[in-house]
């Protein structure tokens, strides 16, 4: 066991409601940002970038609310490097508890040259300047040299150097256009750290892009050459191609602690419900996303399946409820392996034997092919009413109940049915009393033959005839003992169709029964299994 009590904690600034907000597809209203603020605080991320303030009176009131109720974490204000700028951010988070002030200047040779029409000497006097009037504000300042990544690496150390001096507290390193590669990112930390004299006055982070899919390894380049603030967002929204994703840097420093030595106080499993809250006032993400996209811990695949039920290690490198997933997902599809198809009919505690394996596997081959071509899955339901079912009926042969007619009701007498079986048997069914009809006598006439047989309160789910499909009335009947069987059954006339579908239901649940002691007397060696 290692120790990890040495490990360097880093700083997770959230920049969701501002880099995440800006961009397509993103925008939120007031109570939205309110909603994420509260669950970032919940997450303890170190710092929340509330927004803009001088962008908008939206983004304005955005900042000043969450300024006034975000208690735990610091709340920043972006401002350019303008004297308005600085001084509306600050308005907008004076009553944080905890407030910074965020000014950036792009100091690259492009921005320099095409944006700004700036020298070098035009860019650090107005650094030095405005980090001077934030400072004169409050003592948290962040100072970020836009396309940082894109600048001589001597200037930038000009640039950093000046911006400490004047007084910021944390120099953010942006790879704004996401162009920077890990070693590229690491080497810049480490060039900073070295030669930047005032260096240690403040924190280093970094803020990186999308762009070329390398945002959370740049930031991780940059941790591992001594960066200590990760700027990033949940989900990994952002401009283009989106930012630094939150749950994916935070779990790798976690997962790897081993290499990266860090820490963070984010409390990892409230990440899946965070970005749930985020996606669903943005944008749906990738299923395939790390961490916390659907597929993150589904397997469909045989071969890791087995393994997944074996040693849930085999092919997890983290757990679950580590990040806020109750469970693994044993998905059920064309790739699925026996393995997790039966692996699920016991979870339902229902019986199967190992000697019809292939009938099983076939069956539900079949299935999983059918659904290739759309939805792609094998739900539970379709596991049962197009695998198991048909499998276990075809196993016991014939149904037990062939026909139930009722008799006619005689005055004042419950009703009665007569239930026909299989092999030429009359059981005689009565309601339990006055207003019950055929359904009921047919379960208190069965109740002998399967020990606990009942109907549930709602086990009854009828299309009429107007809505089903082709005038049909579509009737899904339930009944239960320790085993619950649900059959649906189409026709045009509803009364006739309800009595056909608990009949079904009950033979299903009575096949289902009989399957079970063919399992055992076949276990015991009494009788073979055909
Ligand atoms: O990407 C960027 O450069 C920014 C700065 C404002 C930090 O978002
Ligand atoms: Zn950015």
């Amino acid at each position: 066991m290692e120790n990890h009590s040495q490990d360097r904690p880093v700083k997770i600034f959230d920049t969701t409601l501002r880099d995440g907000e800006q961009s397509p597809g993103c925008s939120l209203a007031l109570p939205q940002k309110i909603e994420i603020a509260d669950a970032l605080e919940r997450l303890d991320v170190d710092v929340i970038e509330a927004g803009f303030p001088i962008a908008s009176p939206d983004d304005f009131a955005a900042v000043s609310a969450i300024a006034g109720k975000v208690k735990k974490s610091v709340v920043c204000g972006l401002a350019r490097c303008r004297d308005e700028d600085i001084d509306r951010a600050w308005e907008a988070v004076k009553d944080a508890k905890h407030p910074r002030i965020h000014t950036f200047l792009a100091t690259s040779p492009i921005h320099r040259k095409h944006k700004l029409h700036m020298t070098k000497q035009q860019v650090i006097d107005q650094v030095i300047a405005c980090v001077r009037r934030a400072s004169g504000y409050c003592p948290d300042i962040e100072f970020s040299p836009e396309d940082a990544t894109r600048t001589e690496p001597k200037f930038l150390r000009d640039v950093v150097e000046a911006a400490i001096d004047a007084g910021a507290t944390t120099v953010n390193i942006p790879d704004t256009v996401g162009y920077a590669v890990p070693e590229q990112m690491g080497a810049a930390i480490t060039d900073l750290r070295r030669h930047v004299p005032n260096i240690r006055q403040a924190v280093i982070s970094v803020h990186c892009h999308n762009d070329l899919g390398m945002a959370v390894a740049n930031s991780l380049a940059a941790v591992k050459a001594g960066a200590g603030q990760v700027e990033c967002t949940i989900n990994g929204i952002g401009e283009r191609a989106g930012n630094c994703s939150l749950e994916e840097v935070v779990m790798a420093m976690r997962v790897r602690r081993n290499v990266y030595h860090t820490q963070t106080n984010i409390r990892s499993k409230l990440l899946v419900p965070t970005s749930e809250l985020v996606e669903s006032m943005t944008f749906p993400i990738q299923r395939n996303k790390a961490v916390v996209g659907r597929n993150a811990f589904a397997h469909e695949a045989g071969i890791h399946q087995d393994g997944m039920l074996k040693h849930p290690r085999t092919y997890e490198i983290m757990q679950p409820k580590d990040v806020g997933r109750k469970k693994s997902e044993m998905v059920l599809g064309k790739h699925s392996g026996m393995r997790a198809v039966t692996d699920r009919f016991s979870q339902s505690g229902l019986p199967w034997s190992r000697e019809h394996a292939s009938l099983f596997r076939t069956k539900f081959k079949e299935l999983a092919d059918r659904k290739v071509a759309n939805d792609k899955y094998v739900t539970d339901a379709e596991l049962l009413q197009e695998v198991y079912y048909p499998v276990v009926e075809s196993i016991v042969g014939k149904p037990f109940v062939a026909s139930v007619v009722p008799d006619k009701r005689k005055k004042g007498q419950p009703l009665t049915v007569q239930i026909r079986t299989r092999d030429g048997r009359t059981i005689v069914g009565k309601a339990s009393n006055l207003k019950e009809g055929v359904i009921d006598a047919f379960v208190q006439g069965m109740k002998g033959t399967i020990p606990g047989l009942n109907i549930p309160a709602k086990g009854l789910l009828l299309t009429n005839p107007a809505e089903g499909s082709g005038g049909k009335a579509r009737v899904t009947a339930t009944m239960h003992n320790k085993h619950t069987v649900s059959r649906t059954v189409e026709g045009t006339d509803s009364d006739e169709v309800i009595k056909e579908a608990h009949i079904a239901a009950f033979n299903t649940l009575y096949a289902i029964e009989e399957y079970q002691k063919l399992i055992r007397n076949s276990a015991n060696g009494k009788k073979k299994v055909q």
